[in-house]
């Protein structure tokens, strides 16, 4: 484990920073909740009575059978085996959908769209309603029943909204595959979980280019004999091979569907969804999410952190391949009723306003992004924000890295126009929505810090050895109560998720962030402690990518830290050693760095790769990460490039200190 002091390269300004934002008095006006003393006296009665406080919450949704039991207490009182509203039925694509189709919300527009090209649809609550029945009914036709598991790869268009919606509708487990993995990636977890279909398009547009889901979910389904069936969504028209009796397009199945598909009653703890997320060992580990924790977990952040009223037009930049997509794209935002706003492309075509002019074109009210983009909207300069009015903004958001003092300031300063509160989320895939944001009528916010806990959310800072420690200091991250969209399982593997979470701090669920408390109780996040990268906000194993790097033939060994980058929070550090008769050279390092991104993902594309002689380790054979680490930090490399460098004399001079 890294020492928590290392963190992340913002700790340094953080440390410094004592501005505090109030929020403004137009804002508190209709803010749900809206002063400081109702967001204090709301949180404690959260966490002495929590089952009546979650209850409550639940209440507001509709349940076809009400629960027995709010919490069944886990292990030692922690959230390990713990359970919520047992006995309880619902559906969350009913509360999604049918809840807002059946009611006032027909004719509001549920999600308001645009492509890349600038083509733009709007679906309301009564088209939504239509599109997910017919869809759940074309996967019915296809034989998959509740608990089977289907593979979605698509991009962000409506239909795959559609296509959850349609799985959580009949019980089927879905498992969105990120359209920006590489065909590897797509084997590896529909092979984890078996899933018995796949849902596609023939290609997407991103950067004014496409592409080509079908035929890269072609290759990789021919390592993947689960799979039965393939529906294919036409979204650019680009032809595409078809396997007959295998594949089946979503418009011709469409048209054969019938109309109505009643919601499956499900009970509160059945699988929702799997999705895949990167550990310190091994391949990425399928988080398994269940339905009534989740579904009450994600409406009450999203309706209390975004603030959400009927008005609003809600903007959660992420794609639905990652969790903050799921929770916040479409499970939260949806069961509140609000209008979502989707786009399909990049931020920066055709130029690097688009999402400035999308905000000005949609009227969008609520602007939720990530601390890596807006450290590129600063690098291409403020003329393109300048250009646009964002009169209707009136909240910003934050998620996935700790964002920098600087870039916060900037998001504030040119696209909050000093009147729309920041609220910085901090949550994982494993807790499913959000732990730790500020409630944004009522907590004055601190650049860099996620502020304080949500209601029921109770974070503790504590030492290796489980002690807590005092404010102001550095710790380890951990939550020993439990919370209701906590992720119940890695899928097929028990162990690994006892090992993950709950062995690290007894008693308690582990991070793997550490995490500092100010006098104030503002959580200030440090970055992770354990051997896992965050690239633009993206998580990922250092040896998911040294297993990629072993693969390609000229590499014997590969160790992989991060370094900090100005951009994208970390960059990928590769060092390798060659197998015998290769020569280094700047062709095998860009080689290299291809091979990478076409076994996982131009996510993962090593950003330096650096050969070696040797790789340094302690006598025990141990690779010397920290060593690596502050190699990797050390800035430019030295002379020629295409020389082997050699670690081992540092390494053997380091070796007592480790
Ligand atoms: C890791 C989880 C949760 C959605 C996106 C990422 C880091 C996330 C924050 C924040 C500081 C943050 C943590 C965490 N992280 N949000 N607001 N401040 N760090 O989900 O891929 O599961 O990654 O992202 O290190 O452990 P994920």
């Amino acid at each position: 484990m890294t020492a928590i002091a290392e963190g992340t390269a913002n700790l340094d300004s953080s440390l410094r920073e004592n501005r505090v934002f109030e929020p403004s008095q137009e804002f508190r006006a209709k803010a749900h909740i809206s002063s400081l003393e109702q967001y204090e006296q709301m949180y404690r009665r959260s966490i002495e009575k929590p089952e009546e406080f979650w209850a409550e919450a639940a209440s507001e949704l509709e349940w076809f059978a009400p629960w027995t039991r709010v919490l069944e207490p886990g292990r030692d009182g922690s959230g390990f085996g713990a359970k919520w509203f047992t006995g309880g039925k619902l559906n969350l694509s009913h509360n999604c959908v049918d809840r807002h189709a059946t009611g006032s919300r027909r004719d509001k527009v549920a999600l308001l769209w645009e492509g890349e090209p600038g083509d733009v649809r709007k679906l309301t609550y009564a088209d939504l309603h239509a599109e997910v029945q017919r869809f759940a009914n074309v996967l019915k036709g296809l034989g998959i029943h509740k608990g089977d598991r289907v593979a979605i790869y698509m991009g962000m268009c409506p239909e795959l909204a559609i296509a959850l919606l349609a799985c959580a509708r009949i019980g089927a487990v879905h498992s969105v595959i990120f359209g920006g993995f590489a065909a590897h990636a797509i084997v590896d977890r529909v092979n984890d979980s078996s899933c018995v279909a796949l849902i596609t398009q023939d290609t997407s547009y991103r950067r004014g280019s496409e592409i080509h889901l079908k035929k890269i979910a072609d290759e990789a389904l021919e390592q993947c004999p689960t799979i039965k069936n393939v529906v294919v969504y036409r979204r650019t028209g680009t032809p595409v091979q078809m396997k007959p009796g295998r594949d089946v397009w979503w418009d011709e199945s469409m048209l054969a569907a019938e109309k109505e598909c009643p919601a499956e009653w499900m009970d509160a703890e059945d699988p929702l969804y799997l999705l895949y997320t990167s550990g310190t060992t091994g391949k990425p580990k399928g988080l398994l999410h269940t339905t009534g924790g989740y579904a009450v977990q994600t409406y009450l952040t999203s309706k209390y952190v975004f603030d959400l009223h009927e008005e609003d037009v809600y903007w959660c930049t992420a794609d639905i391949g990652w969790v903050t997509g799921h929770s916040y794209v479409v499970y939260g935002p949806l069961q509140n009723g609000a209008t979502v706003m989707m786009y399909e492309g990049a931020p920066n075509w055709p130029e690097c306003d688009r999402f400035w002019k999308i905000v000005d074109a949609h009227k969008v009210s609520i602007f939720y992004t990530a601390p890596t983009a807006i450290r590129a909207f600063t690098k291409w300069g403020v003329e393109h924000v300048r250009k646009h009015s964002l009169a209707s903004l009136r909240l910003l958001g934050t998620v996935g890295e700790p964002i920098n003092p600087e870039a916060w300031m900037w998001f504030h300063r040119e696209i909050g126009k000093e009147r729309c509160p920041i609220v910085d989320t901090y949550w994982q895939t494993e807790t499913g929505a959000i732990m730790i944001a500020p409630i944004p009528g009522a907590v004055p916010t601190k650049p860099g810090s996620a502020t304080r806990p949500f209601f029921g959310i109770v974070p503790e800072i504590v030492s290796k050895e489980g002690q807590p420690i005092t404010d102001g200091k550095g710790g380890l991250l951990v939550f020993r109560t439990s919370w209701p969209s906590l992720a119940r399982a890695v899928y097929g593997n028990p162990e690994r998720y006892e090992q993950a979470y709950w062995v690290e701090v007894p008693g308690s669920y582990f991070t793997g962030d550490g995490a500092r408390r100010d006098a104030d109780g503002y959580y200030w996040l440090m970055g992770r402690v354990d051997d896992v990268l965050n690239v633009s906000g993206h998580r990922l194993g250092t040896m998911e990518v040294e297993s990629a790097l072993v693969a390609h033939a000229k590499v014997a060994e590969a160790a992989v830290v991060g370094r900090p980058d100005d951009l994208k929070g970390q960059a990928i550090c590769a060092f390798v050693t060659l197998e015998e008769g290769h020569i280094a050279s700047d062709e095998l390092k860009q080689e290299i760095r291809q091979w990478v991104a076409k076994e996982i993902g131009a996510l993962a594309r090593p950003d330096d790769v650096r050969f070696t002689e040797a790789l340094p380790k302690t006598r025990s054979g141990k690779i010397m990460r920290r060593l690596l680490r502050e190699l990797a930090s050390g800035g430019e490399i030295k002379g020629d490039t295409t020389t082997l460098e050699d670690f081992t004399v540092i390494a053997k001079l380091r070796e007592n200190e480790e």
